[in-house]
């Protein structure tokens, strides 16, 4: 076990000029860098592949990020064959022996910081700023999973045996961190794991994987596996040899998943539809802060983010918020990721109907608070976008859009608004903004959120602080949330050796 206890890895400051330098040099650079080649990883050693895809810069569309070679059946078949011998010797080890790895894992991490955020910055349209605490981020999954099991029991009289090996497939919204702690908890479980990562953001994940193999992880241990959707993907969730499947996604592909295989043991965080209330007794200034900062970072894009708030009628219908709210909004810098100044940045692929219909139309009753703009050059930069009005009925309510649009609902009172709160099949954040003690406890006792937040945004979970998962549809699993106890001990059993008292 690490003498240290765990510590957050603190952000950059960014308020630090020589910060800001350092930070423009490596996005400059990685600008200028020609479309980066990447290879399959199996069996230790990198492979071409059946065929290969592209990954594209979402600030300026068309422009190649990386060329990337995708497996087909028989690398598939190379790479669940090689995971499962390499579950046996990685449990081999001893734990300290993996323990010490995944803290290099985190050093590691840390040395990349510059070129894992120019990485997302090309490949996943993020700012600086959000891609610097997805490296925190990661750093903290390896540092906190590096003492997991020892502190969730495991000790010197307990075995313990990991399930086989896991197949982790995340998303593009967080490109570094998630893949980075979907990696590291079966790893600390002691078993192998093979990704495949999300095939918009292929580069970024190699580069976190370049940093795990660096920092000692066996390359059969953690295979790189990008692979296409159909029968080649579906082998690889579905192999009867492969012990779990973490995924970060959407509900139809978690629901996908479980059609091909009912039994599968699937580990998934899926969609959300999340709201944060303000009431009358909120602080307002504190409260849009929180808000803007909640539905439009990463233009709306994180499965955590903002898209609701539902108002009690006392500030729906106060001028003064709504102008607040307005000014906050509309002074946000829309721009390329490139540029470091930009808050909302593109979204990663030009919308879909859902996204181009929230940003584009408004149904019964609502009506612009703040109307979206379309950059007249780049079809994936859109301004923020604010609905006023929307039902708790509506189509808008109900449906995941993935972009910099929100909607803003009236409620009674609190119980109204908790109410329309509760009233969805997703549950994954959600917030309370009130300064009102009474409200606050109430709140507490009948929200139902995966992550709850007061008088915070409700992005942003910090790993041990506020360990991240869904609720009710937005959740697969047995459910331990993700950099928080327990965590990594689902990955296997423990079977106690000391005989019963
Ligand atoms: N962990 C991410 C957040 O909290 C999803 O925003």
């Amino acid at each position: 076990l690490p003498d240290e206890p765990f510590d957050n890895e603190a952000d950059t400051d960014f308020s630090l000029e020589a910060n800001v330098d350092w930070i423009r040099a490596r996005v400059a650079e990685e600008k200028e860098a020609p479309p980066a080649k990447v290879p399959l990883q199996i069996g230790g050693i990198p492979h071409d592949g059946k065929g290969t895809a592209t990954t594209e810069d979402p600030s300026r569309p068309g422009t190649v990020v990386c060329e990337y070679a995708e497996a087909g059946w028989d690398e598939v078949m190379e790479a669940i064959e090689t995971a499962v011998d390499a579950r046996q010797r990685w449990m081999a080890k001893p734990a300290a022996e993996r323990t010490e790895i995944l803290l290099q894992a985190a050093a590691e991490l840390s040395a990349v910081r510059g070129k894992a955020i120019a990485t997302m910055v090309r490949e996943a349209g993020k700012s600086v700023v959000e891609a610097d605490v997805e490296v925190s981020e990661a750093i903290d999954f390896a540092n906190y999973y590096a003492r997991s099991l020892s502190a969730d029991g495991w000790s010197d009289g307990s075995s313990f045996t990991p399930i086989g090996p896991v197949v982790v497939t995340p998303p593009w919204n967080f490109p570094f961190a998630i893949p980075c702690g979907g990696v590291l908890a079966p790893l600390a479980a002691g078993t192998s794991v093979i990704l495949k990562p999300a095939p918009q953001t292929v580069l970024t994940a190699w580069v976190m994987a370049e940093a795990l193999w660096r920092a000692g992880v066996p390359r059969e241990v953690l295979q790189f596996v990008p692979c296409p959707d159909g029968p080649v993907g579906q082998e690889l969730v579905t192999d009867s040899r492969i012990g779990a499947v973490i995924l970060t996604g959407g509900f139809d592909t978690a629901r996908l998943f479980l059609s091909w295989k009912p039994d599968m043991n699937l580990f998934a965080e899926t969609s959300g539809k999340n709201s944060l209330i303000i009431t009358a007794a909120a602080d307002p200034d504190l409260a849009v802060k929180d808000l803007v900062r909640s539905a439009f970072g990463h233009a709306g894009q994180k499965c955590s983010a903002a898209s609701l708030a539902i108002l009690e009628a006392e500030v729906f219908n106060d001028p003064s918020f709504r102008r607040k709210l307005a000014d906050a909004a509309s002074s946000l810098r829309v721009g390329p990721s490139w540029d470091f100044a930009s808050v909302v940045t593109p979204v990663i692929r030009p919308p879909g109907p859902e996204l181009r219909r929230a940003l584009s139309s408004l149904d019964g009753g609502e009506s612009w608070l703040v109307e979206p703009r379309q950059d007249p050059e780049n079809p994936q930069l859109w301004s923020p976008g604010i609905k006023l009005g929307v039902k708790p009925d509506s189509w808008f309510r109900r449906t995941e859009c993935f972009g910099p649009v929100l909607g803003v609902v009236c409620a009674r009172d609190l119980r109204h608004a908790i109410e329309i709160q509760n009233d969805s099949s997703f549950a994954l954040t959600g917030g309370l903004h009130s300064l009102d003690p009474q409200e606050i406890a109430r709140w507490r006792e009948q929200a139902q959120v995966g992550n709850g937040y007061i008088n915070r945004p409700i992005t942003g979970a910090i790993v041990r602080r506020q360990p991240f998962g869904g609720w009710k549809q937005s959740c697969f699993g047995p459910g331990a949330k993700a950099g928080g106890p327990n965590y990594v001990a689902q990955f296997g059993a423990w079977e106690d050796a000391a005989p019963p008292e």
